[in-house]
C-alpha cells in the first residue's frame, strides 16, 4: 500500500469549514478518491496540532475535530476502500519529531519570508520590541503575562511563525506527491519542496520525495478555478475562516436561506454588464467561477445588463448543495467517525515511523 503515490490534504478546525476550503481542497482530494482510490494511497487528515496559530475555544476542539471528519465523509469521501485514511495528526507523534528535525534545516529568514504570518502576525516584531516587563511584584506577573498571552495570541505565535515547518512534515512524513491546496498555502509547498530537496542533497540520499510543483498539481487536479474564492463582501480578499463578520463567507453549516442572502448581497461593481475579469471586477468573477465549480456554465450569463440573475443562479446552486449536503452531514455517526479515525491511526503511526527511521538514521540519531 505504501507503494502507491500518495495524495494527502488537510484542513484546520479553527472555525466551521466554508465553501473556499470546499472548492479549493476538498472537491478536488474526494473527486479524485472516488474515481482513483485503487490507484492512490489517499490522506485526508485533520492538523489538529495547527488549531492554535490563532486563538480558539479550546474547550470546543473536540467537537470540531469530530465536525470537520463528518464533513469529510458527507461530501462524499469514500471512507470504507482501504486506501482511504482520516486521521488526527497529534495522534501521530512522528509529525511533531520530524516538525523538530526540519526546524534546524530551516532558516529564521525563510520564514520570516512567508506571507501567511507576515499577514497574521504584522504587528509581533513591534509588539516584541515593546514589551521589555520587568515586573516588581507577583502581582505584577500575573497580569502582565495574562497581558503577553492574549497579545501573543492576537499578533502572532511561535507555532504562527513556524507552522509551515509543521505543515511540511505532515507532507513528507508519507512522500506524498500530490497536496489539493489553496492558493494561499503555494508558499507552503514551495517551502516543503526546497526543504526536502536540500535535506536529501546533504544526507546524498532520497529521504523524501518531493511533492510535485504547484504548477504540476494544478495539470493533476485540473480544477484551479476554485483555488481562490473571494470573500462576498469584499472581493478584494479571499474568503476566510477568520472574517469576523461572516457576511462575506458561506460555512458548510449556514442554513441554505442564510446563504441566499449573503449571495444576492454580494459586492459586484458599477458596469453596465456581466464581464469576466479576475483582477479589474473580482466580484463578478468570483461570483461566475463559484457558478461554475458548482455546475453550471458562466456563458449563460456574460453579456447580460442585470447582474441580478446571475446572483439568484448562484443562490440556487449553492443552497441546493448545502441542503443536500446537510442532509447527508446529519446521518454521519460518531461512533463511523471514531472507528474511522482509530483504524488510519494505527495504520499511519506504522508508517510514518517506519519513514521517521530512516531520517533519524541518516542525521545520525539512531545507529
Ligand atoms: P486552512 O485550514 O487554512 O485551509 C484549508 C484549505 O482550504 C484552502 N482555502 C481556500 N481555497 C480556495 N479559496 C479560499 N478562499 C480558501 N480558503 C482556504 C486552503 O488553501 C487549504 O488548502 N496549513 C493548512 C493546513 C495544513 C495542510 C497540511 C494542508 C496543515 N498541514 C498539509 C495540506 C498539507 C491551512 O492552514 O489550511
Amino acid at each position: 500500500m505504501s507503494s502507491k503515490t500518495t495524495i494527502l490534504t488537510g484542513l484546520r478546525v479553527n472555525n466551521d469549514l466554508h465553501i473556499g476550503n470546499y472548492l479549493g481542497a476538498l472537491l478536488p482530494m474526494i473527486d479524485l478518491a472516488k474515481e482513483h482510490a485503487d490507484d492512490y494511497q489517499i490522506n485526508l487528515f485533520v492538523p489538529d496540532l495547527h488549531s492554535f496559530t490563532t486563538p480558539i475555544d479550546h474547550s470546543r476542539l473536540q467537537d470540531a475535530i469530530f465536525d470537520t471528519v463528518s464533513n469529510y465523509i458527507a461530501l462524499g469521501l469514500p471512507i470504507d476502500h482501504e486506501n482511504v485514511h482520516v486521521y488526527r495528526q497529534s495522534f501521530i507523534p512522528a509529525h511533531s519529531e520530524l516538525a523538530l528535525i526540519l526546524s534546524n534545516f530551516t532558516g529564521f529568514g525563510e520564514m520570516f519570508r512567508m506571507t501567511q504570518f507576515k499577514e497574521k502576525g504584522r504587528s509581533i516584531v513591534a509588539q516584541h520590541q515593546n514589551t521589555n516587563i520587568e515586573p516588581s511584584d507577583t502581582h505584577e506577573v500575573e497580569d502582565q503575562s495574562d497581558t503577553t498571552i492574549r497579545k501573543t495570541e492576537e499578533n502572532g505565535s511561535v507555532g504562527l511563525f513556524n507552522y509551515p515547518i509543521l505543515m511540511a512534515a505532515d507532507i513528507l512524513l508519507y512522500n506524498a506527491r500530490y497536496v489539493p491546496v489553496g492558493d494561499d498555502q503555494t508558499q507552503h509547498l514551495e517551502f516543503t519542496r526546497d526543504i526536502a530537496e536540500r535535506i536529501n542533497n546533504k544526507f546524498e540520499q532520497e529521504l523524501f520525495v518531493l511533492p510535485e510543483s504547484v504548477k504540476h498539481q494544478h495539470e493533476f487536479f485540473g480544477k484551479d478555478q476554485g483555488l481562490r474564492v473571494r470573500d462576498l463582501a469584499d472581493p478584494t480578499k479571499k474568503m476566510s475562516k477568520s472574517d469576523d463578520t461572516g457576511k462575506g463567507v458561506i460555512f458548510l453549516s449556514d442554513n441554505p436561506e442564510v446563504a441566499r442572502k449573503k449571495i444576492m448581497s454580494a459586492t459586484t461593481d458599477s458596469y453596465e454588464d456581466v464581464q469576466y475579469d479576475f483582477d479589474k471586477r473580482p466580484g463578478v468573477s468570483n461570483l461566475l467561477d463559484l457558478y461554475t465549480l458548482f455546475g453550471g456554465s458562466q456563458h449563460e450569463f456574460l453579456g447580460q445588463v442585470q447582474y441580478g440573475p446571475l446572483k439568484s443562479a448562484v443562490a440556487d446552486k449553492i443552497a441546493a448543495f448545502l441542503g443536500e449536503h446537510q442532509q447527508m452531514r446529519s446521518t454521519v455517526k460518531q461512533a463511523t467517525v471514531e472507528s474511522h479515525l482509530q483504524h488510519s491511526e494505527q495504520l499511519m503511526n506504522q508508517i510514518a515511523n517506519r519513514h521517521l527511521y530512516d531520517v533519524q538514521r541518516a542525521i545520525g540519531l539512531r545507529r
